[in-house]
């Protein structure tokens, strides 16, 4: 499976995703690793990496940072961010629902919105299949923002940002409409008009993806078998989830 138009420019796709404060976010991954992983942590995946400021972070802490992508100029992009930063990533180019590291690692993460490209619930199974061999036990899977809020996502969920860094302006329109309730189904609309010193660019993906409730999640999980599910907690701080959200960092750990 290869990633949509969005994901061959990474460079565009790094200054969309801008707002992000890397070190904060670190940070916080750490602060979940304190409290929950059962095993001390050196060896980190990234699960749909794209450019990984957050593995150049990771590598500038003394981790040593695995990157796993689909794209390939969203890995060769990291490689060189990487180089001009002076630290060392390792990349993997597969498909997140098909994949084998040649080592373990202590932590597996993914970011932003990224889970619902497991497409649906047999996708979801095999990915987590993929992280129960890549982690070792004991270890966490950190997952941002699974989608489970429909309620909100009935009424459009719409979001439009600009971002401009050397020269280049990103405008970027992210939209999730439900498709299709009883599918559980959304579509998934990203879009990006890019000015790049003048030269205007736009690339946008249309997708289907599948909602995971809350409690279904919890069922996939015990279907997967290999995790314990640690809890359902807040995106910006280690505090339980209090309402219904996408807003949501979901933790597993590795029996
Ligand atoms: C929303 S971006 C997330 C990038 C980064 N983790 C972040 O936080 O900004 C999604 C990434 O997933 C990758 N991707 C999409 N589908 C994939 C798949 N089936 N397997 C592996 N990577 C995939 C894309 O190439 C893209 O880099």
């Amino acid at each position: 499976m290869t990633p949509s138009e969005v994901y061959q420019h990474a460079a565009y796709y790094e200054i969309a995703m801008g707002f992000v404060n890397i070190p904060r976010q670190i940070a916080l991954l750490e602060a979940y690793i304190r409290a929950y992983s059962a095993i001390p942590v050196r060896r980190v995946l990234d699960v749909c990496c794209g450019p990984s400021p957050q593995l150049r972070e990771f590598a500038r802490r003394g981790y040593l940072g695995v990157g796993l992508d689909a794209s390939p100029p969203m890995l060769a992009y990291l490689h060189a961010r990487a180089a001009e930063e002076q630290v060392r990533v390792e990349t993997i180019c597969a498909d997140m629902r098909d994949f084998a590291l040649p080592a373990p690692v202590d932590v597996c993460y993914i970011l932003l919105g990224t889970i619902p490209y497991v497409g649906s619930r047999q996708g979801m199974l095999d990915h987590l299949a993929c992280v129960a061999r890549a982690l070792r036990p004991g270890g966490l899977y950190l997952i941002e923002n699974l989608l489970m809020d429909w309620v909100s996502a009935v009424v459009g969920n719409r979001q439009d940002w600009v971002m401009t860094r050397d020269g280049i302006t990103v405008t970027t329109h992210y939209q999730l409409d439900v498709l299709d309730p009883l599918a559980q189904t959304a579509r998934h609309t990203l879009e990006f008009a890019v000015d790049d010193h003048g030269q205007s660019v736009r690339l946008s993906e249309v997708c289907v993806v599948p909602f995971f409730f809350p409690q279904e999640f919890i069922s996939l999980v015990e279907l997967a078998g290999a995790f314990d599910l640690v809890g359902y907690f807040e995106r910006e701080s280690p505090e339980p989830l209090r309402r219904l959200s996408n807003d949501n960092m979901v933790v597993l750990r590795r029996r």
